[in-house]
């Protein structure tokens, strides 16, 4: 058995000494997975009711306690501190914030406030989100992201956040993954709401990237800079020779959609065929806004995806297979080719020289606490894979400025519940105590 906490299990990690002058490790989390929505005054938001659906959530589990964070907060800081990270990917909560959707709870924004300054105090460089998913129920009541007005409420919402934090923060996303927030949720039913339909998913992936155009306008008037949206990508590759239009339309839909809109300011028309008849009326006057300039692009990524035509089923008549790779336990393929080569494409035809984050990369696995240590080889070797992928993509020319491994803790991983461990430390959903893995001891190793 190796020794856990020894850095030297994985050969191929990179150092620091291998990326670019000024290059940026961190470890990403978001606020419904971690804090504890139970704590500090938060109202309910879509999550909440969702997971109290049957059968939505493995186990029926939600985000009440997650990690304890919202009081545990400085140990978790100070594992960013002492693992040698530069940096802390966070999201701000809407319903914390604004617990009706609408009026600010002071108490939610002096949360954000303290944990900002933790940050500063620790040397650790804050990288914000403002929606990783807590739609506020208010706002779910009337019609959530099918809804014009949630975009516009956003904007609000994204303002009082950075009137409070954004003289401290390094870097702000508006959004956390569109694609998760309008078609794994209005078309799939994977997240919440839960729907199935595709005229909410129209309206939905229209909606979010309107909320990004607005919060933009509203956030450079204000003054503040530094400002970009998280986008997930996947590669998208024939599942066999023939696989016909599957691979082009499911690349339009889960990849050029985003960011078409956000850097070019239209839409796939392979993907506008389907979703063109149920569109919000007068949807081109707001391409302008959506694709206002950026100052940075945050990239996720964790696997490809194998498609083929499905002549049988109904639009978008696409067929997902599973790959011959090694899997994570989400089964999700081992891919790291794929980070490379989209970091690539986006500085080849979407981005140019505009700052790129890897601002989400990691694994799930099944860890388990034995002796006191964490023993997790895949997790290191999935790491260093895709480490040694980015500084590939550096050398090819994409200007890859920064990357966050995902996550800090094992948390609450949305439909699967507890049950996906993707922490770079282990955290005991009983007793709350937090063990770095090997993985983190690596990384630490790596980067200080
Ligand atoms: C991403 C989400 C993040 C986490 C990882 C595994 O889609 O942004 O919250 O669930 O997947």
């Amino acid at each position: 058995m190796p020794d856990a906490t020894s850095p030297a299990v994985t050969p191929d990690m990179p150092k620091r000494a291998d990326f670019p002058a000024g290059f940026i490790f961190g470890a990403a989390t978001a606020a419904y997975q971690i804090e504890g929505h139970a704590f500090g005054g938060a109202g309910p938001c879509h999550w909440d009711s969702f997971a109290a659906t049957g059968r939505n959530v493995v186990g029926n589990e939600d985000g009440a306690r997650a990690c304890e964070h919202y009081t545990r907060w400085p140990e978790d800081l100070d594992l960013l501190r002492d693992g040698g990270f530069d940096a802390y990917r966070f999201s701000t909560s809407w319903a914390r914030v604004m617990p009706d959707g609408v009026q600010v709870n002071p108490e939610g924004l002096d949360f954000y406030d303290r944990l900002v300054d933790g940050m500063i105090a620790r040397g650790l460089a804050p990288y914000l989100t403002l929606y990783h998913w807590d739609l506020p129920s208010a706002l779910a009541d009337r019609g959530g992201w099918a809804n014009r007005e949630t975009a516009e409420r956003f904007a609000d919402y994204a303002a009082a956040v950075m009137a409070r934090i954004g003289d401290r923060v390094a870097r702000t996303a508006t959004i956390n993954e569109p694609w998760c927030v309008s078609w794994l949720s209005h078309f799939e039913g994977h997240h919440a709401p839960g729907l199935r339909d595709i005229r909410a998913t129209a309206r939905a992936m229209h909606h979010i990237q309107l909320a990004h155009g607005l919060a933009l306008q509203k956030l450079r008037a204000a003054g503040h800079r530094d400002l970009g949206i998280v986008l997930n990508f996947s590669e998208v590759l024939p599942a066999h020779p023939g696989a016909g239009t599957a691979v082009d339309l499911s690349d339009a839909l889960s990849n050029r959609w985003f960011i078409d809109s956000i850097t070019r300011g239209t839409y796939p028309q392979v993907a506008l065929d389907g979703l063109g008849p149920h569109m919000p009326q007068d949807w081109q006057a707001d391409m302008a806004l959506i694709s206002a300039p950026l100052d940075w692009l945050g990239v996720n990524y964790y696997t490809r995806a194998l498609v083929s035509h499905d002549a049988g089923a109904p639009w978008p008549c696409i067929r997902n297979h599973q790959g011959p790779l090694p899997k994570t336990q989400m089964g999700w393929e081992i891919y790291p080719d794929g980070l490379r080569n989209l970091l690539v494409r986006m500085a080849r035809d979407y981005v140019g020289t505009l700052p790129l984050v890897v601002t989400e990369n990691g694994m799930a696995w099944d860890d388990a606490v034995q002796d006191g240590q964490v023993a997790d080889p895949m997790r290191q070797a999935y790491v260093a894979a895709h480490l040694n992928a980015t500084r590939h993509a550096i050398s090819e020319g994409a200007n890859v400025q920064g990357f966050f491994y995902w996550s800090l803790l094992d948390n609450y991983e949305w439909a699967f519940g507890y049950e996906k461990r993707f922490g770079l430390v282990h955290v005991d959903f009983e007793t709350m105590q937090r063990t770095p893995k090997a993985s983190y001891h690596m990384l630490k190793a790596a980067v200080s």
